[in-house]
């Protein structure tokens, strides 16, 4: 199979609209001489930034998801955004279950698995998110934890479908300015348990669904992960936020990765 390079980020709730156009508008001229049959980059900014967002760069160049999404189309549930206001601004992934918001907001798995289903049945790409805590891990019940994740997060989801889910490894003890990256031979090893649980749901074809690792990704550890057969791409945060940054960090591992 030819491996496109995957790499994102989530501006989580830093930049403003104008910032992020800014970031966005900087990023592509940085980036633009890559060619995107071999990357797949991707941002991931507020929910109020995603219309202009959508107007300063090509699709072609930058792929844009929102953060959040409802699982009702409309409804009784103020403050919530519905798949139909997503797709009304452009945006085509929706990041589902990131660790803030099943750790802050208080999601489950069964709420992250209406949002994916809801994301599908919009024609969005789902990113769902998931990743053990570091009590799980100490436990030793982390490869349980993101089997359980992948089972009720994508319960109902058809095969037909798999070629618009991506899943990211973020362990939830490695994000973050309190976090500690998870070692390359750690998330090789948690990439390949995830992979094979995926397999075991949707057959072969599952080896198309890539597999992004996330959680303090930095231009120190992002070589090692990347070289890694089961690392697809890499889900960056604050090493991303500064677009000559994720350029560079862009061009460091896109020799390092086999296609
Ligand atoms: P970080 O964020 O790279 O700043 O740790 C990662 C994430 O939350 O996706």
């Amino acid at each position: 199979m030819n491996r496109t390079l995957f790499m994102g980020t989530n501006l989580k709730m830093y930049k403003t609209s104008n910032e992020t156009v800014a970031f966005l508008t900087e990023l592509h001229e940085l980036t633009r001489d890559i060619d995107r049959t071999r990357l797949t980059l991707f941002v991931i900014p507020s929910h109020t930034s995603l219309e202009s967002a959508r107007k300063c760069v090509p699709q072609s160049s930058i792929r844009l998801g929102a953060q959040n999404m409802h699982w009702e189309d409309e409804g009784q549930f103020t403050g919530e955004i519905s798949p139909r206001m997503i797709k009304e601004t452009g945006a085509e992934i929706i990041e589902i279950g990131h660790s803030e918001r099943r750790h802050v907001m208080g999601e489950t798995d069964e709420q992250e698995n209406k949002k994916v289903l809801a994301a599908l049945r919009h024609g969005f790409t789902a990113l769902l998110c998931i990743g053990e805590t570091k009590e799980q891990k100490e436990l030793n019940i982390s490869d349980e934890v993101l089997s359980m994740q992948l089972k009720i997060g994508l319960n109902g989801v058809q095969r037909k479908d798999i070629h618009r889910i991506w899943i990211a490894y973020e362990p939830v003890w490695a994000i973050g300015v309190n976090g500690t990256p998870a070692s390359a031979e750690y998330a090789e090893e948690k990439h390949g348990v995830i992979k094979s649980v995926l397999k075991k749901m949707f057959g072969d074809e599952a080896a198309q669904i890539p597999v992004l690792y996330g959680g303090s990704v930095n231009p120190q550890n992002a070589s090692g992960l990347i070289i890694k057969r089961n690392i697809d791409g890499l889900f960056v945060g604050r090493s991303a936020w500064q677009a000559p940054a994720f350029n560079s960090l862009i061009r460091q591992v896109m020799p390092l990765f086999k296609s």
